[in-house]
Order: C-alpha cells, then structure tokens, then sequence
C-alpha cells in the first residue's frame, strides 16, 4: 500500500517541491489532504495538480489527527515548524520539515525528542545536500583523492523571498517569523552544506551579517568563518542581493583541489596536483569532471523520505542534523552580535 500524505502549507515550496515531486512518485505515496490557513491557496494547488478527491483543510491539527494519513509535509513559515512538528510526530505521523527546522536550538531539540519519544521518522528537507551535483562532490571528497582538506568553503544567493514567493509571504522579512534574513534563509542551505561535505564539527564561528541593500529589518548578506574540531578551517557567505542565483563550493587538500558550481556544464572540477608525484604542484597532474547522477534537490529529497518511511530507515538528514545546523545559525548571529569567535554550544 502506497504511503498516505499530508501537506501543511500550500505556498511556494509546496507548489515547486512538495507537490510535483509527491505526484511524480505515485507509484509509492498518494496525496491525501492539503492545508493552509487561507484555504484558496489549497485550493489552487489542488486544482493544478489535478488532486480530486483530496481533501481541504484550514487548521493543520485537524490534518495531523487523521487516521488515513502516515506523512506530514510542513510547508510553512519557519516560526511555525515546531509546534506542528511536535503535533505531527505525537500522532504518530513520520515529518519531513523545510529547513531551516526551526528558529532555536532548543525548539530543535524540542522536535528531535519528541519525534525520538514517537518513534517516528523526522527528515529536514536540506535541499542542497539532494542536488546531484553535491552528490557527485561528496563523494569525490569521501574518495580521499585531495588528500587532506585543510580549507572547504561554499557560497549560495540569490535576488531574496520577493522574487520567489508572492503576496502575504514576506514573513521572511519579519524576524519573529523567520528568525533573521539571509543568514538563517540561506545561510541554512550553504552552512548544511559544508558540514555535510567536511563531515567534522565546526567548533568555532565569527560572522559578519549585515544589510546592505534591502529596505527591510533583516540582514541580506552574511560571511562566517569556521573552525573545524581537527584545526582545519572554513567559510561561507550567503547573500539575498546575488543576480542570478548561485550555489558554489571549494575545497582544499593536500593532493588538489575541487570546485561546485550548479547550473554550469561542468559542474563539479577536481584538479589534482600532488607534490608528491609531479614536479611542481602549481601545474596540474589530472582533470577531472565527474558523472552527475538523475534528479534535482527536491525531486531527490522528497522520494528519498518516502523511501526511508517505506523502509523505516532513519533518513540522514535527521531532526539531529539540522539541530547542529541551527546551533551555527544561532551562534553566528551571536558572534555578529558581540563581534568576537563563539564557540558553537
Ligand atoms: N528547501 C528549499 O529549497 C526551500 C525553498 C524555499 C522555502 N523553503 C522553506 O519552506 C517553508 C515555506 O516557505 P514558502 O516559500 O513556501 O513560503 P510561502 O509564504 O510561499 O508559503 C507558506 C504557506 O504557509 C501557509 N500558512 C501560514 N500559516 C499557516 C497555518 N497556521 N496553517 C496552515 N498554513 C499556514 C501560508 O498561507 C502560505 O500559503 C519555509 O520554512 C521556507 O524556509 C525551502
């Protein structure tokens, strides 16, 4: 029997991720009922994905309680992913959550114990760590093949939440709602990133988060250095005034050296240049550009939690992941504060 899902909040990454990428995988899960508090949005989504028999709702409790439901997709704004997280998984229902997963570490913790107390399944849906390309990066890094990395840095923006999501969605300017700007919206996707990519702790952050050109009360740009528990060290920066959208990475070892760039022909470069075997290390032993696997970021993301709800495998992007995510966001906005290191708590 195909898995039986629930979606809560019918906005933007509903419509993009959520939805195309749930009727795309028939064959495992069926759509039961969608929710949003302004329920045209349901409707409209209902009707462009050609859903009859899918039922509308307006309050999200009344969604988590069914009986024919075992997947809850929650879809909205940031401020609101704990409580429905916390209701989802005490009715049992497996979660994949957007990211950022919440505001707090401690609302993450929240959500991580009481889906742990549940016995349910709860995925973050870190997009980027689903994009083939980073796929393909990861594991050129877990080959070994640039040596030790001593340096590994990534880079994602774009034009900000205006020219993604329409009418009332600028909660993403309001802080209460969304916890921050570009830091937490983005910063989120990059920082992921990199520590999935490093597969090490990042001890130590200093951060530079500023508004640089948007009319609005939050920040738009951010840079933050790392500090890796091995001495090795890192960066990233995320910007809300990039045109057009990009997500790049760099990594450094002792053997060579990979770069990321999604949307260009050859997205994933590795260079190898060890000073062990060549004469010297400034020209370049190898090239190479390797295979980029099917799919897309969300396409890959959302069949994977079906599957693992299928299997009742732990997805590998856990509640746990993105409470470690969230404890950089928050000390980086800390260490902006009081412009000095913060050791990540
Ligand atoms: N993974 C990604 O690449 C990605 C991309 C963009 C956004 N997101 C995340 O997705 C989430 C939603 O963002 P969005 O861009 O779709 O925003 P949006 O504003 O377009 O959609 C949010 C929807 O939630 C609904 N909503 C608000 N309160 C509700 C409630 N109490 N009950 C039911 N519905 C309610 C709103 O009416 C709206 O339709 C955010 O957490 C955001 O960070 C993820």
């Amino acid at each position: 029997m195909a898995v039986r899902a629930g979606v809560i909040g019918c906005g933007k990454i509903a419509e993009r991720a959520s939805l195309p990428n749930l009727v795309n995988y028939k064959e495992k899960v069926q759509i039961k009922a969608l929710c949003d508090i302004e329920e045209p949005k349901a409707k409209n989504l209902k009707e462009k994905f050609d859903l009859s028999g899918v039922d509308i709702l307006r309050d999200w409790k009344k969604l988590v309680t069914r009986r024919d439901i075992d997947v809850v997709f929650v879809d909205t704004p940031n401020y609101l992913h704990e409580e429905m997280v916390i209701g989802a998984a005490e009715n049992k229902k497996h979660i994949l959550v957007e990211k950022p997963i919440t505001i707090t570490v401690k609302a993450a913790d929240n959500m991580v114990k009481s889906a742990r107390k549940n016995g349910v399944h709860l995925m973050v849906e870190q997009t980027q760590r689903f994009d083939p390309v980073h796929q393909a990066a990861k594991k050129v890094l877990e080959s070994g093949i640039l040596g030790n990395i001593h340096n590994i840095r990534g880079r994602i923006g774009h034009a900000g939440p205006e020219y993604w999501s329409e009418g009332k969605a600028h909660w993403f300017y309001d802080k209460k709602k969304s916890g921050g700007g570009a830091m937490i919206d983005i910063g989120v996707h990059i920082t992921d990133l990199i520590r999935w990519f490093a597969g090490k702790k990042i001890t130590e952050v200093f951060a530079t988060i500023r508004n640089i050109e948007k009319p609005v009360k939050v920040d738009d740009n951010a840079t933050v250095l790392f500090k890796f528990e091995d001495g090795s060290k890192g960066e990233i920066e995320c910007s809300w005034t990039t045109r057009p959208y990009e997500v790049l990475t760099f990594a450094y070892g002792s053997k060579g050296k990979m770069m990321t760039a999604i949307g260009t022909e050859k997205p994933v470069r590795v260079i190898i240049a060890d000073t062990n075997k060549g004469k010297d290390p400034n020209n370049p032993l190898e090239e190479m550009y390797p295979e980029i696997g099917p799919g897309n970021g969300w396409e890959n993301a959302v069949h994977y939690f079906i599957d693992c709800v299928i299997n009742d495998e732990k997805p590998f992007v856990s509640g746990e992941e993105g409470r470690e995510t969230t404890r950089i966001i928050n000390a980086a906005y800390e260490s902006n504060d009081s412009g000095k290191w913060v050791k990540v708590k």
